[in-house]
């Protein structure tokens, strides 16, 4: 801070000898949003975003249960960071439960939420889509979050400290064409963001927020009709998709003790496609 309260410039975060964030000896910059202490558990993190953040809130300190339903994908991205593999489906109640204990009889009391899986589902104008295609992404992308918010929820609160990061999209907040599906899920998603975050407002150091996503080149687009995507790419104004390491910068951020005076938002990072 200066003399006057102002906030200097921005300089980046490097990286410290050891390659993990706020381990740089004598970096004061590298002090910043430190996860050391934190318990993280992070849903869908076998790949994508998700794995992205799993690696980014280690490098920040954090010890990270990966969730997933695909075994093999969550199980290397927890060795990568020496840290536990849940396989479980987040529609399921016995599973989050029991991922919820594992996590923590592994790491510790769990501090951080990444609420992250999410599918697209089959991509068609919408009175094509059966009930079924529009329940199964209902399922996986507005109770898969409800469920672990609930199950985390009374743990947090009685701790007085937690932080829940939930992973909408930008078809959320704009409405894509052929994802009538999804973008009412990520609509819901942050509706819940920002009832859940009212609920706990003023009872701890506790925040939930969530973030709306662009396209990001992860393999999610290879189950999406190329028109779509494209059509979604074409809507960037920055002219490029965004990638895994942006979005996980985001969520650290969220993530983080510091941000602890920011709740019930949704953070844009969209390449300029949203303004709000
Ligand atoms: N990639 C993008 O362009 C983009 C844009 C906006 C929002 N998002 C959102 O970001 C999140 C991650 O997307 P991604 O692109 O990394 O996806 P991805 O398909 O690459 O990875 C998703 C992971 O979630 C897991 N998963 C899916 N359903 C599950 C379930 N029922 N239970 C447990 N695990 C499950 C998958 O096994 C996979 O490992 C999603 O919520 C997605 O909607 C992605």
């Amino acid at each position: 801070m200066t003399d006057r309260g102002v906030q200097p410039p921005h300089r980046a975060v490097s990286l410290g000898e050891s390659g993990r964030l706020g381990a740089g000896r004598g970096d004061a910059m590298a002090e910043f949003f430190s996860m050391a202490g934190q318990v993280v558990l992070v849903t869908g993190g076998g790949q994508g975003i998700g794995a992205a953040v799993v690696r980014r809130l280690h490098s920040a300190g954090a010890r990270v249960a990966v969730f997933d339903a695909d075994a093999g994908r969550a199980g290397a991205v927890a060795a990568g960071v020496g840290g536990v593999a849940v396989v479980g489906d987040v529609r399921s109640e016995a599973d989050v439960a029991g991922a919820l204990e594992r996590a923590e009889s592994a790491l510790g009391p769990l501090t951080v939420l990444v609420n992250n899986a999410g599918i697209t589902g089959r991509c068609d104008l919408s009175w094509n889509l059966s009930a079924d295609e529009m329940r199964q992404v209902l399922d996986v992308n507005v109770m898969g979050p409800f469920l672990f918010c609930r199950a985390a929820v009374p743990g947090l609160l009685a701790r007085g400290y937690g932080r829940v990061v939930n992973v909408a999209s930008i078809a959320g907040k704009e409405g894509n064409p052929t994802l009538l599906p999804y973008s009412a899920s990520k609509a819901a998603v942050i509706a819940m963001t920002k009832s859940l975050a009212k609920e706990l407002a003023g009872k701890g150091d506790l925040t939930v927020n969530a973030i709306s996503p662009a396209v990001i080149r992860t393999p999610i687009l290879d189950d999406m009709s190329p028109a779509t995507v494209d059509y979604m790419i074409g809507k960037i104004p920055v002219g490029r998709v965004g990638t895994v390491e942006e979005v996980a910068a985001l969520v650290h951020y969220l993530a983080s003790p510091e941000a602890s005076f920011t709740t019930g938002q949704c953070y844009d990072i969209s390449g300029g496609r949203a303004t709000y």
